[in-house]
């Protein structure tokens, strides 16, 4: 092998005449008879080279052996393609290579699937092989951008006083509300380290420590399933700043974000900075859920006072029980048939739904099944409320406030999915601030943390910890965009009286509290400044940019379903020496039935 001179994809009319070193991947050899022809490629693109049998017969002897993925180094010499022979879809396509040496450096198997962007190919199969897919160009542009969006962040995160601290991987469980990956102890028999669901606590630890600012680029664990925006193992740009308020949070990831969209993608920001700010409570009442995409409209309306004067028993009894009444106008569906009605109201009964009334908007005026239970007033009034244009379909369901926000919020999302409602070249980033400290687990019978049980609460709220725990506002935000929880952070409690107080409410008794976060106690006894953070899933991030529908398609090496890695074949059972080093007993399901 020689020095290689020039990288395939950029091959230029300016090389004409020179003698060039090519190292690459055959994309497609084209044996037409007397000429062969080699596309080769490597990390740039592709260049075709030509093979003449009376001028370099030794490399026409080899160029006859060589298939689809062998491993080439040619020698050869940039000339101009024939008239009428250039390809203007590849960058390289005004030139030609004229070879006059071929050395073989390796072979290859047939790949057992193409080597090009867009093919049709079962996933497992691409993780199976996912060496072989990460040589599509398709998806070493995927990596390409992910390591740019890094890149970017490190510089701004640098330029803005941040410093990088590596935390580690062998930890005490953090809680972020999902289960814990354990890692066995050789040394301590019996004891488990726990691989970081965030590195939350030792953010945490590092403003106790003085930093102010740190940042990370960081790997989480979480043992949950695997979804089309949910990886068991996934990374996160963390962050961290001590005497701050959100509003400085908000201000940092504002400019961060508008400019990873700026640099990095086509795309434009629906809205300019600051990022427009919506209560929790606001986004539920208008959106049904906590992550709106806002590139469309299709608010909620709610007709729970028209509908509770109604003749219909449904809307009567959810309003004498408290429920409400509320609604989307979906646009352009006033047509829609029965099957199709019937399957808008079968979604609607998989998130909670008795049932779905629908009102079509018709140039014949509005039709409905209850239409005989309404008077015309009420008809019109509902149409009113709902904004109502000829052509929509309103969808209407009655029940208990959380069911109905959560049934419309989804029925929003996905039928602007389908509707193609929102525009693909925007970006609509937004902050929802003000969710509650605590939710109440019902399974459990116990408050539980809304964001991690480190979040601080509102001052004016403290009060009511102990008298109604429902009503207390955390500090506590997400960033949303498109759709999805791009990020999410808080400020923190500082305080061991505070902080000792919210894990009661939690019902960690004081030994509890102390086995598992006695550290982060002890620590705010030491002078801990006030401080808090955020983190964004780096996945989604890019995700964003390449508009792909799974975060696995901007992992390198991602896993399947069920954590499951189909090309190492991991999880795997281990050696009986292993386990007995580890004093574990593994006893299976099947083992305890028998
Ligand atoms: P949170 O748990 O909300 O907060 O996570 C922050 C962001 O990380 C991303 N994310 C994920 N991405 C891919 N796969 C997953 N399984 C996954 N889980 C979360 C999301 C999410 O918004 N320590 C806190 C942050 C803080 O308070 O500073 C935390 O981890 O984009």
């Amino acid at each position: 092998m020689q020095q290689r001179t020039v990288y395939c994809g950029e091959v230029t009319a300016s090389d004409i005449g020179k003698r060039i070193i090519l190292d690459g991947w055959v994309q497609r050899r084209r044996d037409h008879g007397g000429l062969i022809f080699i596309d080769l490629r490597d990390r740039t693109g592709v260049v075709q080279t030509v093979i003449d049998p009376q001028s370099s017969p030794d490399a026409h002897v080899i160029a006859e052996t060589v298939r689809s993925e062998y491993v080439l180094e040619i020698i050869g010499e940039v000339r101009k393609r024939p008239a009428g022979t250039e390809n203007a879809n590849l960058a390289t396509g005004a030139v030609e290579v004229a070879v006059s040496g071929i050395e073989v450096l390796n072979t290859a198997k047939t790949p057992p699937f193409a080597i090009a962007d867009d093919i049709s190919v079962d996933e497992t199969v691409r993780l199976t092989y996912r060496y072989l897919d990460l040589r599509r160009p398709e998806m070493q542009r995927r990596m390409f951008l992910r390591h740019r969006v890094v890149k970017l962040i490190r510089d701004f995160m640098d330029g803005r006083g941040f410093v990088e601290v590596e935390t580690p991987i062998l930890i005490k469980s953090t809680p972020e509300g999902a289960r814990d990956y354990l890692v066995p102890c050789r040394v301590y028999p019996g004891t488990f380290y726990a691989l970081p669901q965030s590195p939350q606590q030792l953010k945490q630890l590092l403003m106790v420590a003085g930093f102010e600012k740190y940042f990370q680029i960081a790997k989480c664990f979480r043992d949950e399933e695997s979804r089309a925006d949910r990886q068991p193992e996934f990374t996160q740009l963390d962050l961290e700043m001590s005497f701050v308020k959100q509003e400085d949070v908000f201000a940092l990831m504002d400019d961060l974000h508008a400019e990873i969209i700026e640099k990095l993608s086509e795309k434009r920001l629906k809205f300019p900075k600051p990022f427009p700010r919506f209560a929790y409570n606001e986004v539920i009442e208008r959106f049904g859920i906590d992550k709106p995409d806002l590139r469309f409209g299709m608010e909620l309306f709610d007709i729970t006072d028209i509908a509770a004067e109604a003749e219909f028993q449904v809307f009567r009894n959810t309003w004498e029980s408290g429920g409400r009444i509320k609604g989307i106008a979906i646009p352009g569906c006033a047509g829609y048939s029965r099957t199709e009605i019937d399957d808008l109201t079968h979604f609607a009964k998989t998130f909670g739904a008795k049932g779905l009334v629908t009102v079509a908007v018709t140039e014949e005026g509005p039709k409905s099944s209850i239409a005989k239970f309404l008077t015309e007033g009420q008809i019109t009034a509902i149409l009113e409320r709902a904004g109502a244009k000829t052509g929509d379909l309103l969808a209407i369901v009655a029940d208990a406030p959380a069911v109905v926000a959560n049934v419309l919020g989804r029925m929003r999302a996905d039928m602007g999915k389908r509707l193609g409602l929102a525009d693909k070249n925007e970006v609509a980033f937004c902050w929802v601030v003000d969710f509650p400290l605590v939710e109440w687990k019902e399974e459990e019978k116990r408050w539980d943390a809304m964001h991690h049980p480190f979040t601080s609460p509102h001052e004016d709220d403290i009060q009511y910890l102990e008298t109604d725990p429902g009503r207390v506002r955390a500090w506590c935000y997400d960033m949303v965009c498109n759709g999805f929880e791009l990020g999410s952070g808080s400020i923190r409690i500082h305080r061991r009286d505070i902080q000792q107080k919210v894990f009661e409410l939690m019902s960690y008794n004081e030994e509890d509290a102390q086995a598992r976060f006695g550290h982060m106690l002890e620590a705010f006894e030491f002078g801990a400044p006030p401080h808090g953070g955020f983190a964004t899933g780096l996945d989604r991030t890019v995700t964003l940019l390449t508009d792909d529908e799974s975060i696995r398609e901007v992992i390198a090496f991602p896993k399947a379903a069920s954590g499951y890695d189909p090309m190492t074949k991991a999880p795997s059972p281990v050696d009986a020496a292993q386990l007995e080093e580890l004093h574990i007993a593994v006893q299976l399901d099947e083992d305890v039935e028998e």
